[in-house]
């Protein structure tokens, strides 16, 4: 029997119940008893690093167009909040240093990189966590291995997991020839089972596989023995695992 616990990680917070990648949708998930979230960054075109999913601002916010062509100004006198809920209206995009400066130390911050900007989503990236003396708490990831690859050789220092969708014959394999260490593997819940976790779990990897919302995909992962379970509403997940 598999006595290993996962532990919950807020998908954009709480995303399922609050507007995702908002202060309020982070701060939920800890409420919800989440032990981590998880969040996507994009960069402002003066430098600064931004909590949003999309590259563009059309879906989550009152805004228009690219991110990476607005400055911060402008970002943070968006609504974030409105399309969810009248009870979020007001919400804004927040800053990856005020999700840090609302997680308490110690806690589990995945970063998933969108995009690479031409190598200045990673420069910026590294030179915050390293002002913030919290890079034990984070774990970056990407779809993109090849950011991945690049970050870990610019720090040693930081965690590093690969993000896909792709059903892998052989999850653990995939990681060990990627070149660099790699702390962690975000796969796909639908294409995971419990030999990969067996296999990557023997190969010391951790495994964090996204999206899982229903009972019974929790369950089939607890079973699996995976590390954490990322999902849009950690108070269900919670539940499912007991206090
Ligand atoms: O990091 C796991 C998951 O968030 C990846 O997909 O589209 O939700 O960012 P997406
Ligand atoms: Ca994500």
């Amino acid at each position: 029997m598999n006595t290993h616990q996962p532990i919950v990680i807020g998908h954009r917070g709480a995303a399922g119940e609050a507007p995702e990648n908002t202060l309020r949708s982070f701060a939920l998930a800890f409420e919800q008893g989440a032990d981590g979230i998880e969040l996507d960054v994009h960069i402002t075109k003066d430098g600064e690093i931004v909590v949003c999913h999309d590259a563009t601002l059309d879906r989550t916010t009152n805004g228009s167009g690219l991110i990476c062509e607005k400055s911060w100004e402008e970002v943070k006198e968006l609504d974030a909040g409105f399309w969810f809920s009248d009870a979020f209206v007001g919400e804004r995009v927040p800053l990856l240093r005020e999700v840090f400066e609302l997680v308490p130390r110690g806690l589990f911050i995945n970063v998933e990189v969108k995009h690479a900007y031409e190598g200045r989503m990673e420069k910026a990236l590294l030179a915050f966590l390293r002002e913030s003396g919290r890079i034990e708490d984070v774990v970056i990831s990407s779809f993109d291995h090849k950011v991945i690859h690049r970050i870990k050789q610019a720090e040693p220092e930081v965690r590093v997991g690969l993000l896909y969708s792709a059903d892998l014959y052989n999850h653990a394999a995939y990681a060990q020839q990627i070149g660099v260490e790699v702390h962690s593997l975000h796969p796909s819940h639908h294409h995971f089972e419990k030999e990969d976790a067996v296999a990557a779990s023997a190969a010391g990897l951790a495994t964090y596989p996204y999206t899982a919302n229903d009972v019974r995909d929790y369950q089939k992962l607890i079973d699996a023995g995976v590390t954490g379970i990322i999902t849009d509403f950690p108070a269900r997940l919670r539940k499912v695992l007991g206090a």
